[in-house]
C-alpha cells in the first residue's frame, strides 16, 4: 500500500465530523455546542451541560427540570449489580470495577437488545446515573461501610457525594464537584471517546462502547493522569523535598510529569484555568494550601523550563484531595462526568454511521515470504 501514513498516534488527523465539541488548540478555546467552556464553568451545572451535549441546545426551565428529574429517577441499580460489586476482591481498583460493572449493566437494561436512537438516549440516562452509583457503592463496600441509597432531591454531584460519604455534602463541595464535572464532560475525539465511537460504529451496543471508553480513560496518558499527579505530590511531601528539585530530577531521568502536556492544546488548557482557581480557593478556605502551593511551584517551573502547560488533570488532583476524596476515585470521577460526552458521541456516530476501519502501512517481512516446512526451520 502506498498511501501516506498519518502522524504517529494519528496526530493532526481529522477522523470525524462532529457537532458536539469545538476546540482551537492554538488559542486555548473549548466549547460545547458552540458555548465557551468558561461561560459553562461559571454559569452552568452538570445536568444542564449534559442536556446541551445530548440535545444541541440549552434547555428552558421546564425542560431542565424534567431532565433533572429523569436523571434522578434513573438512580437505580439492579441488586445483582450490587451483589457483583460485593463479589470483587477489595484489591480491585474502582476503575477496574467500573469497567467490569458497566459491561454487566447491559444484562439488566430493559432496552438491552434495542440499538435505536431513542433506546440509546434512555440507556444514556441510565448509564449516567448508574456510573456515579457504582463508584460510590463500591467505595463503601470495600471500606466495609453500609450502602447509602440515592437521594433523588440532590443534583448528580450532590448525590454522588452523599452516596460516597453518607452525609449531606456542603454547598462548597457540591459546587466544586459540579464545576469539575462540567469541565470534564466532553473533549472531542480524545482517546476514550474515539474508542467509544469505533466500537459504536460496528453497530455493537452502547454498553460495549462505554466499557471500551472506560478502559481507555483508565490509562495514565489519559484520565489516569490525575491519580498520578496526586501520587507525585504525596511522594514529594513524604520525601520532604523541594517540589521543583524533585521534578527537575524526574525530568533529568527522562520521566514524564503527569498532568502536563496535551496533544491538542499548545497553550493553557482552558479547563486548567478553573481547576487551578478552585484548587487555590479550596486550599485557602480549608486551611490546607499545601497541595495547591506545591502544584503551583511545579507548574511555574515546568511552564518555564519545558514550555509545557498544565492540563485538566493537574489541578483536579489537589482539588479532589482537598475535598477529601480518595486518590483512586479521581479517574472514576472523570468517568462519571465524561459519560455525558461519550453518550453524545455514540449517539451522533449511530445517527450517521459508517464503520471506522483505517489501514496500516505494512512494514513487516517482505511479501511474498515462503512458508518453510517445520523440519527445515
Ligand atoms: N512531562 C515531561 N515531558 C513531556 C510531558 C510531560 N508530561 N508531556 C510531553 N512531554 C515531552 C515529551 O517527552 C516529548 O519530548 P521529546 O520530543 O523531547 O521526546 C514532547 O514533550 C512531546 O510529547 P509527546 O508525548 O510526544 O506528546 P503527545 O502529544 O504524544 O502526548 C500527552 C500528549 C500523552 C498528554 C503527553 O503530554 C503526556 O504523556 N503527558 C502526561 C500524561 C498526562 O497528563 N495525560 C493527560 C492528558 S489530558 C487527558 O487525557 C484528560
Amino acid at each position: 500500500m502506498s498511501t501516506a501514513v498519518a502522524g504517529k498516534g494519528l496526530e493532526g488527523i481529522v477522523a470525524a465530523n462532529s457537532g458536539i465539541c469545538y476546540i482551537d488548540g492554538d488559542a486555548g478555546v473549548l466549547a460545547y455546542r458552540g458555548i465557551d467552556i468558561h461561560e459553562l464553568a461559571e454559569n452552568s451545572t452538570f445536568e444542564e451541560t449534559t442536556y446541551l451535549l445530548w440535545n444541541g441546545i440549552l434547555p428552558n426551565e421546564f425542560a431542565l427540570r424534567e431532565f433533572q428529574q429523569q436523571l434522578a429517577l434513573a438512580r437505580q441499580l439492579d441488586q445483582r449489580i450490587v451483589d457483583l460489586l460485593k463479589s470483587f476482591p477489595t484489591s480491585a481498583t474502582p476503575m477496574e470495577v467500573l469497567r467490569t460493572a458497566v459491561s454487566a449493566l447491559s444484562f439488566y437494561d430493559a432496552d438491552e437488545k434495542d440499538n435505536s436512537h431513542d433506546a440509546n438516549v434512555r440507556k444514556a440516562y441510565n448509564l449516567t446515573a448508574q456510573i456515579a452509583m457504582i463508584v460510590a457503592i463500591y467505595d463503601r463496600i470495600r471500606k466495609g461501610k453500609e450502602i447509602i441509597p440515592p437521594d433523588r432531591s440532590l443534583s448528580h454531584a450532590g448525590n454522588f457525594l452523599w452516596m460516597l460519604n453518607g452525609e449531606k455534602p456542603s454547598e462548597t463541595a457540591t459546587r466544586t464537584l459540579d464545576m469539575a464535572l462540567v469541565l470534564h464532560a466532553d473533549h472531542e475525539l480524545n482517546a476514550s471517546t474515539f474508542a467509544a465511537r469505533v466500537i459504536a460504529a460496528t453497530l455493537s451496543d452502547i454498553h460495549s462502547a462505554i466499557t471500551g471508553a472506560i478502559g481507555a480513560l483508565k490509562g495514565p496518558l489519559h484520565g489516569g493522569a490525575n491519580e498520578g499527579v496526586m501520587r507525585l505530590l504525596l511522594a514529594i511531601d513524604k520525601a520532604g523535598s523541594d517540589p521543583v528539585d524533585y521534578v527537575k530530577n524526574m525530568l533529568l531521568a527522562k520521566q514524564k510529569i503527569m498532568g502536563f502536556g496535551h496533544r491538542v492544546y499548545k497553550t493553557e488548557d482552558p479547563r486548567a484555568t478553573h481547576l487551578r482557581r478552585m484548587s487555590e480557593k479550596l486550599g485557602k478556605d480549608s486551611g490546607t494550601p499545601k497541595w495547591y502551593d506545591m502544584s503551583r511551584a511545579i507548574e511555574l517551573y515546568i511552564n518555564q523550563d519545558k514550555k509545557l502547560n498544565a492540563n485538566v488533570d493537574f489541578y483536579s488532583a489537589s482539588t479532589y484531595q482537598t475535598l477529601g476524596i480518595d486518590i483512586d476515585l479521581y479517574t472514576p470521577i472523570f468517568a462519571l462526568s465524561r459519560i455525558a460526552g461519550w453518550a453524545a458521541h455514540v449517539i451522533e456516530q449511530l445517527d450517521d454511521n459508517r464503520l471506522i476501519r483505517p489501514r496500516a502501512d505494512y512494514i513487516g517481512p517482505e511479501y511474498p515470504s515462503p512458508w518453510i516446512p517445520l523440519e527445515e526451520r
